[in-house]
């Protein structure tokens, strides 16, 4: 029997999940696995929390908690959605787990000992105070780009600009906000390019035409720019530890340990049975076809690194396939935590309990499988209420009405079958195949759409027959038309549970039916006659047009507010020479004394040595500073200004002052304190 191993990329336990995590990785790989369980295949379906990398412990230093405390809060949460998503997991595992520590420090250990990874000295930055070489994201200044003060080293949120920290302006650490410093370090690299030489070249592109096009597309454009060394470790002290005596402080790589995490949760799925060895089959036997869901931003990691490690490792079989997606917008924008342009899984179950299926199917009918798509309430509910409301439901829900009505629930037995039943039932029996099809080739909204379209059959021979209308003078037809109508209610009830397990289960439930494998119904009778139903309910309801109002106004709540958080920053002007800089003469002073101007609310009159000469300058600081507690600070002043007369006093120069965004203001001054008349350039 073929057996498959079935993974989805580890969500990063840094955030809870959104429906772009659902539509992109988990819900196309949770169709699969219960398609493969409904045919009774060996398959094993694995995920987990990735809980590592630097994002992690950048939050953790913002929420003023550990890492662990972080993980440990986002696995729960996330973890939870899946499970109430029907996302069926065999096992949702953990990577900060003792034997994901265990399985990834040995698989490195592995790879050293081959002498596979090369060995390199590089300048990376480092904080001499907080004594830390700093990851990219550890150092911000501000965007080349478009000036905003708070770029990561990697990137820019504002302009989303790729930086590296050298293209900082004003670059300083996160921990101590001192600018960062080089210093040398060791790391250990996986050598792409020979390998790419060797053999991976050839295997990759011996996928072409039968990996999607966007994942081979992907691909082909890392191989065409030739393959680079990728460094497997970092300096940071959360990860998994090094395995290496001169290697103290020192962990994996995130992206090297994570998909390792596949790994050591299949062990631990098999950890506390009878057969613990049982996993190995799953990745050492070469009859096991191993299949990684994900989302685009992955493929890089699962066609290419990871595939050279389980290569270079060398009891591992390498993925027959990466069926990744690419990404879901909403609402017209990209789906953002930072900006709150989402929509939360934890918050739609609370907001529409027991509305599941409703999301797993917009999802999957909307699925970005070869392009960027677009998720909207708006189609959200259309799907519901002209869809699964007035095709599926309503076709179900007709069916067993009558059924209940003129036989009590009892399935009645059929009569001479004439043409359009005979049509109806062949309609009916070639739509398996069609669905497992297009499952098979990973087209999901191909396959959800033959599912559609057995209710389509199902509500057109009704609609044909119109058996509420001829109970009285022809009942015979009538148990003929409401035997078929019942028998494709049962195939929908089988064929739809990989796609809409919960709304299977309850009408499995109606129908008085267990689930079945799809081999001991196709092409088979389901319903007996005389087989007693249960009292039917509705299996989908109208969404109101204000349900989607309050989902549109949350989002124009999260844009408002984003709006105001990007106001907060004034653009940058236009650039200016180093002429015109240069003219503006800038000095330290400081000041002497300090009064305020009588009559005003916001001006003191100032005496500043400026180290040439001690001066007055009038200044729109009262509101922020007293005179009394200003003497002696130091700041900047602007000393070649041309001087100007405010409320009857000559004001000779100007001080500087930050500003922030709610108009509180900070004096400009030296670090430490400088000689009055110094030059600031
Ligand atoms: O992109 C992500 O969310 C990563 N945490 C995915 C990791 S997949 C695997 F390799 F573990
Ligand atoms: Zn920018």
């Amino acid at each position: 029997m073929p057996r498959t191993l079935v993974t989805a990329a580890l969500p990063y336990a840094n955030g809870p999940v959104h429906i772009g995590h659902l539509a992109g990785a988990y819900i196309p790989s949770d169709i699969y696995v219960r398609f493969l369980r409904a045919n009774g295949e060996d398959v094993k379906f694995i995920c987990g929390s990735d809980e590592h990398g630097v994002p992690i412990t950048l939050r953790a230093r913002k929420e003023g908690i550990t890492p662990q405390e972080v993980v440990d809060k986002y696995h729960t949460i996330i973890k939870e959605s899946f499970a109430a998503f029907g996302i069926s997991f065999d096992i949702y595992h953990r990577t900060s787990e003792k034997i994901h520590h265990e399985t990834a420090a040995a698989f490195f250990s592995t790879l050293y000992d081959k002498k596979i990874f090369t060995e390199e000295e590089s300048e990376q930055y480092y904080d001499e105070e907080a004594k830390m070489f700093l990851a990219d994201r550890y150092i911000v200044g501000t965007c080349p780009n478009c000036g905003n003060t708070n770029a990561y080293g990697d990137q820019c949120e504002k302009c989303g600009k790729s930086l590296s920290p050298s293209e900082l302006i004003n670059p300083h650490s996160q921990l101590s906000g001192k600018p960062p410093v080089l210093k040398k370090t060791k790391h250990w690299y996986l050598p792409l390019d020979t390998m790419q030489k060797d053999w991976l070249d050839t295997w990759i592109r011996s996928h072409e035409g039968d990996w999607k096009n966007n994942v081979f597309g992907q691909c082909k454009s890392w191989l065409d720019q030739g393959l680079q060394p990728r460094a497997v470790t970092r300096d940071l002290d959360w990860g998994v530890p090094v395995p290496l005596a001169e290697a103290t402080g020192k962990v994996l790589y995130v992206w090297f340990d994570a998909p390792i995490g596949y790994i050591s949760a299949t062990k631990a799925l098999f950890a506390n049975t009878n057969d613990p060895k049982g996993w190995e089959k799953y990745w050492k036997d070469k009859d096991t076809r191993l299949l990684h869901f994900i989302g685009k931003d992955n493929i890089v990691f699962h066609c290419i690194i990871f595939p050279a490690m389980l290569k270079a490792h060398g009891e591992f079989i390498l993925p027959e396939n990466v069926p990744a997606n690419e990404f879901l917008n909403l609402e017209g924008d990209k789906i953002s935590t930072s900006r709150n342009w989402a929509v939360w899984l934890h918050e739609y179950l609370e907001e529409f309990p027991g509305k599941q299926d409703v999301l797993r199917y917009t999802l999957t009918a909307t699925a970005p499988e070869t392009k960027d798509n677009d998720f909207t309430w708006k189609d959200f509910q259309a799907r519901n209420n002209s869809e699964l409301v007035a095709i599926l439901g309503n076709f179900v829900n007709r069916t067993l009405v009558l059924t209940q009505k003129y036989y009590g629930g009892k399935v009645p037995a059929h009569h001479d079958l004439q043409d359009d039943d005979k049509a109806c039932i062949q309609a009916m029996k070639s739509i398996p195949e069609k669905i497992s099809e297009n499952i098979l080739n990973f087209r999901f909204r191909d396959a959800l759409f033959e599912l559609m379209n057995l209710a389509r059959i199902g509500n057109k021979y009704l609609a044909e027959n119109e058996p509420w209308k001829i109970q009285a003078t022809n009942p015979e037809r009538v148990e003929t038309v409401l035997y078929i109508s019942l028998e494709i209610t049962a195939y929908l009830a089988q064929l739809m549970e990989p796609f809409l397990p919960f709304t299977s289960a309850t009408l499995l439930k109606m129908l008085d039916l267990e689930p079945k494998k799809w081999k001991d119904f196709l092409g088979k009778q389901i319903l007996r006659p005389g087989h007693q139903l249960r009292e039917p309910s509705l299996l989908f309801e109208k969404i109101e047009d204000a349900v989607i109002d309050v989902q549109l106004q949350k989002l124009e709540t999260s844009k408002a507010m984003n709006q105001l958080s990007n106001a907060t920053v004034t653009p940058s002007k236009p650039s200016t020479s180093f002429d015109d800089f240069q003219k503006m003469d800038l000095r330290v002073g400081t000041i002497v004394s300090a009064e305020r101007v009588p009559k005003t609310d916001k001006l003191l009159k100032l005496t500043i040595d400026t180290g040439i000469d001690t001066r007055t300058v009038v200044s729109g600081i009262a509101a922020d500073y007293s005179p009394e507690n200003i003497i002696g600070q130091q700041v900047t002043i602007l000393v070649n200004l041309e001087p100007r007369k405010i409320k009857g006093i000559e004001s000779q120069g100007m001080i500087l002052m930050a500003e922030n965004a709610a108009g509180e203001l900070a004096f400009v001054a030296p670090v430490k304190n400088m000689d009055n008349g110094g030059t600031i350039r």
